[in-house]
């Protein structure tokens, strides 16, 4: 396997020799502010910029070059000269208004250095570092010049230069969705294009041998890396091209057919940052708070309409087959076909509606998502021409709409909007000024939005920058009506819930749906034991946990979900967001007549937390997390595991001193196992200190959950 030298080594070593010769300054180097991550930046011979990352003075990233091509220009690539650089240091705490805690500590260190070509285009660019003691990153500035006005961005060439063959999580690069299997396998044996056309996505597209971000990596010393971006606003999305020889990735950012290129950029103008997290154990990836800091503080002010909840849903029904979104009947996720006129079981009926809100409020639920309330379910699928079908305002004829919120009110319920677009933005864009008002006259808060299909116009993606200003505009206009937006099929998350924090959670991952419906056998049981170390580290994640009923055989035979019941209870705290759905269908939390026991750790979890601590994990393997409820102060610690059975050990230290807290410990039964006894599971009253340790046996795919209540 070939492999470039340390050339960056030796070269920062030779200009520091020249440059103490000729003053002027040819490379640089900014640390962590724990000095254990250094970065090191330079210009080659040929004027190329050139960065290098340390940590503990070993090198993790070898010399990575960066570039631009753009349309009918030169590439902004050698030939330049450092005009000027800068240096700074900050060190703040911000605190979110909702969140996995409340303070955020900010601290780096950075370096701006100003570039100008020294051919005849003159042409400037920035590169900006900040290092954290948790990763770095930067990105490119493009200041206001004569020499560059509007530019047609045709590949950004950042280049991330691996130092071994690491075991990676990946995800293919694929530009319409991310709902694909995480892969474990060598880097060098990343093999994207065999995921190419899989029969159970309806919208992909991986033109190259390329992986989606956040791609996370353990080098063979055991320190993890991860890969992902930062504040991706009026871009495309990125992906990571493999170059499976060289252990070399470079940016890949996803096209679009009608601009013939990747970016439309107009100076001043700032990239995303890339960025690179790096940690000794693994669960520090999950702790680290890099992605937000990158991203600006609020712009939208006071979000406290939104309330973080658990809720319900008419969902898991239709994803089973038990009901359809359209009245007409003429879809069914039992055969996957559409387009034949059924007999109708429309779920979003006003009576099932009012079933569902009777078990939220007598369960301490406090959402209720309706999805098929609208008209246009009928043609959402399968035809080409989706523009103008989803009517944002109009109910079918047996869901009363004024009827479902009044009571919904009287309950103590509230309603959460869905709307649909099927991957028509345009047609939503039209409605959604009178769409939001209509929600807020209803006292609606917050909305799940969805994007299932190609998008039209044909030649955009999901992840382009067309879409990628489509879903920022939703957020802005939704922000100025105060709601909050729950994206499916979305654009990766980014951080940007810190500037937009009406942004609360978004799907754009295999989620639990899969478990009803591929053919392919669902999610593994290893799934969310990987997503914790990848895709959990971009931002919150509606998982929609909560299936009792794991086999459900009555509506499904050759389906069901791959973990034991206390697993689903675990991800209430292992998967952050702060809406968690209880998915399953209420009859399914009924058990000899009452709500099941184990019920009472989805009623008693909190969704908006003080603190959070990792306990353990290991990509791929098992994951233990502890959180305290802001305001409550009450803990809640989740653990699931692979498909490997697993005794896991905990220590309480991080209870108060001095203190005995009653708790309830929610575990595998005896005889538990994923696939042979999924609703075997146990309850243990407890009482706990600071210095109490506990031994837990998590079955085959199993999990635990463990609620400490202040008394
Ligand atoms: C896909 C979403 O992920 C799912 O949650 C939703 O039920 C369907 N689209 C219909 O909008
Ligand atoms: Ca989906």
């Amino acid at each position: 396997m070939k492999k470039i030298s340390l050339y960056l080594n030796s070269l920062v070593l030779l200009l520091l020799v020249l440059s103490s010769c000729t003053k002027a300054e040819t490379s640089f180097t900014v640390n962590s502010p724990d000095s254990n991550i250094s970065v090191e930046f330079a210009l080659s011979t040929t004027g190329q910029p050139m960065y290098l990352v340390k940590h503990k003075n070993k090198t993790v990233i070898d010399t990575s070059f960066m570039s631009f091509d753009f349309k009918d220009l030169p590439a902004l690539k050698d030939n330049f000269k450092i005009l000027n650089s800068t240096t700074g240091t900050a060190d703040e705490t911000w605190q979110m208004p909702w969140g996995e805690q409340i303070d955020v500590r900010n601290n780096y260190n950075e370096l701006v250095v100003n570039l100008q070509e020294e051919s005849e285009t003159k042409r400037l660019i920035n590169i900006h570092f900040k290092v954290y003691d948790d990763g770095l990153g930067f990105r490119y500035e493009f200041p206001e010049q004569d020499n560059l006005k509007e530019v047609l961005i045709t590949d950004e060439n950042t280049e991330f230069n691996l130092t071994g063959d690491h075991k990676v999580w990946w995800i293919p690069g694929d530009w319409d969705l991310y709902e694909h299997l995480y892969n474990e396998t060598k880097f060098s044996e990343i093999d994207a294009l065999s995921k190419q056309n899989h029969p159970n996505l309806n919208a992909t597209y991986i033109p190259e041998n390329a992986v989606n971000t956040p791609v996370t990596m353990k080098t063979d010393d055991g320190l993890y890396l991860s890969f992902h971006e930062a504040d991706l606003t009026n871009y495309a999305g990125m992906t990571l091209k493999v170059d499976n020889e060289n252990l070399d990735m470079v940016s890949e950012l996803v096209g679009s057919e009608r601009l013939e290129g990747k970016a439309k950029v107009s100076p001043p103008f700032n990239t995303p940052w890339r960025t690179i997290q790096i940690a000794e154990k693994a669960g520090d990836l999950i702790e680290s708070k890099l992605i937000l800091n990158l991203n600006d503080p609020n712009v939208i002010g006071d979000v406290s309409y939104f309330t973080p909840m658990k809720y319900v849903g008419i969902w898991w029904e239709m994803h089973i087959g038990k009901s359809t979104w359209d009245l007409e009947g003429s879809q069914d996720m039992n055969t996957f076909t559409t387009g034949k006129v059924g007999t109708s079981r429309h779920g979003a009926t006003t009576e099932n509606a009012k079933k569902y809100i009777d078990f939220a409020s007598a369960n301490g639920v406090k959402g209720l998502l309706v999805e098929g309330w609208n008209t246009g379910w009928d043609q959402w699928i399968n035809t080409d021409d989706r523009e103008g079908v989803f009517d944002f305002m109009t109910p079918y004829s047996d869901y009363d709409f004024d009827e479902v919120m009044a009571y919904a009110k009287e309950k103590g319920v509230e309603v959460i909007m869905h709307h649909e677009t099927s991957a028509a933005p345009r047609t939503y864009e039209k409605q959604m000024d009178v769409a939001y008002d209509f929600m807020k006259a209803n006292g609606i808060n917050s909305v799940k939005t969805g994007y299932v299909g190609k998008i039209i116009p044909k030649g955009e993606y999901h992840h382009g920058q067309w879409m990628v200003n489509h879903y920022h505009k939703v957020l802005e206009e939704a922000a100025k009506k105060k709601i909050a937006v729950n994206a499916h099929e979305p654009i990766k998350a980014t951080g940007k819930r810190r500037t937009y924090p009406n942004a609360i959670a978004r799907e754009g991952l295999r989620g639990q749906e899969f478990n009803a419906w591929a053919s392919d056998g669902g999610n593994p049981t290893d799934h969310l034991s990987v997503v914790a170390f990848t895709r959990m580290l971009s931002g919150p994640i509606d998982f929609t946990p909560g299936v009792f009923n794991i086999k459900f055989d009555e509506y499904k035979k050759d389906n069901q979900v791959n973990t034991t019941l206390a697993h689903q209870l675990a991800l209430y705290v292992v998967i952050y967001s702060p809406i968690q759905m209880a998915c399953d269908l209420p009859e399914h939390y009924i058990l000899d007549g009452k709500v099941h026991p184990a019920f009472k750790f989805i009623t008693d979890v909190g969704v908006d937390w003080e603190q959070t601590k990792v306990l353990s994990g290991e990509v791929g393997d098992f994951v233990t997390i502890a959180r305290k409820e802001k305001e409550t102060s009450n803990w809640f610690v989740g653990g699931i595991t692979d498909e490997n059975e697993r005794i896991e050990t905990i220590t309480f230290d991080f209870l108060d001193e001095g203190k005995t807290y009653k708790a309830r410990l929610y575990k595998d039964g005896p005889n538990a196992h994923w696939n042979e006894n999924p609703q075997d599971y146990s309850i243990e009253e407890l009482e706990l200190t600071k210095t109490s340790t506990l031994d837990i046996k998590l079955a085959p795919g199993g999990g635990f959950a463990i609620s400490i209540l202040q008394e």
